[in-house]
């Protein structure tokens, strides 16, 4: 069965996208025995550093292997650089080799965005057929490794762009982490709203639209409560866990040159992430609903 595609996506930024994708993947992984590809969308590079560490990362870009390269030769060159090319394989600093893969990306990500889109304007394309070239030259190069994984976690740059709205055209689910407060809640529902437009309007198919309460504190009596709203608005949408504000997942974050068990890398956390691979697998592998 091909993988199904993961847009770790939300216009807020600093909700834990990039924390939620890489262990989420780890999880699937290791606990779940899934092969899991993340796809770093953001030029910040944060979900490239964070599962690859520095020096793998360098090295991968030095090598040209990010994914500014591969758009970059669809304009430059009349041939494209393999997608498969850019990937890295068990990158993880997990005991174990769990099998998580990496796409990665590179600072220079956010040029190649601009240069393409100035370069198509002075062709005379509109946006959306820009919007449509993208999102094609995406779709090819993950097609051809679709069918190695279970999993393709793409892990969105916040806010708008033409790259993340690629990554939600092309999902089978949205993952959407969000802060339970009033703030992050106005976020969301416009988010949610556009975005179940926008795949509506450009697949037409049934798509999955998950949140998950990140950062999230038990204490603060806000967020319980918004928690709870953002449970009965959306039901089965909403993870059950909450991923709590704790500085063991901003610590699993730093990457370990010594390979450590899962337990030693979340700590206190680690049954939590372990519990979202659960409810996340519980979700995605049931018939989709919206
Ligand atoms: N549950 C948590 N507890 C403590 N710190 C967290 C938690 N989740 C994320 N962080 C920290 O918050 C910061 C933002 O997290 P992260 O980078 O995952 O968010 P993001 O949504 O990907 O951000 P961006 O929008 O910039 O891509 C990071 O420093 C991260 O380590
Ligand atoms: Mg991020």
């Amino acid at each position: 069965m091909p993988a199904r595609l993961v847009s770790v996506i939300n216009m807020k930024g600093g909700v834990g996208k990039s924390t939620t994708t890489v262990s989420l993947a780890e999880t699937l992984a290791l606990h779940q025995r899934r092969r899991v590809l993340i796809i770093d969308l953001d030029p910040q590079t944060n979900a490239s550093i964070m599962v690859a560490g520095p020096e793998k990362w360098n090295t991968m870009r030095e090598a040209e292997r990010t994914l500014d390269f591969y758009f970059e030769s669809y304009i430059v060159q009349q041939k494209p650089k393999p997608f498969k090319q850019l990937i890295e394989s068990k990158v993880s600093d997990l005991k174990g080799k769990p099998e998580v893969a990496l796409c990665a990306s590179a600072p220079e990500f956010r040029i190649v965005e601009r240069d393409m889109i100035e370069n198509f304007v002075k062709r005379g394309f509109q946006i959306d057929m820009i919007q449509k070239w993208i999102c094609e030259r995406f779709a090819n190069g993950v097609k051809t490794v679709i069918n190695e994984y279970d999993y393709i976690l793409i892990d969105c740059p916040p806010g708008i762009s033409l790259f993340a709205e690629a990554a939600l055209i092309a999902a089978d689910a949205v993952l959407a982490p969000s802060i339970p407060d009033y703030v992050s809640r106005l976020g969301l529902i416009s988010f949610r709203k556009r975005a179940l437009r926008l795949i509506n309007e450009r697949r037409g198919g049934p798509s999955q639209l998950m949140v998950l309460a990140t950062k999230y504190d038990d204490g603060f009596s806000l967020h319980r409560s918004e928690a709870q709203l953002l449970k009965d608005n959306l039901g089965e949408a909403m993870f059950d866990v909450r991923i709590p504000q704790h500085v063991d997942i901003a610590k699993a974050a730093e990457w370990s040159d010594t390979p450590r068990t899962f337990d030693q890398k979340y700590g206190a956390m680690a049954p939590i992430v372990a519990k979202l691979g659960e409810e996340f697998l519980a979700k995605v592998e049931r018939a989709p609903a919206l």
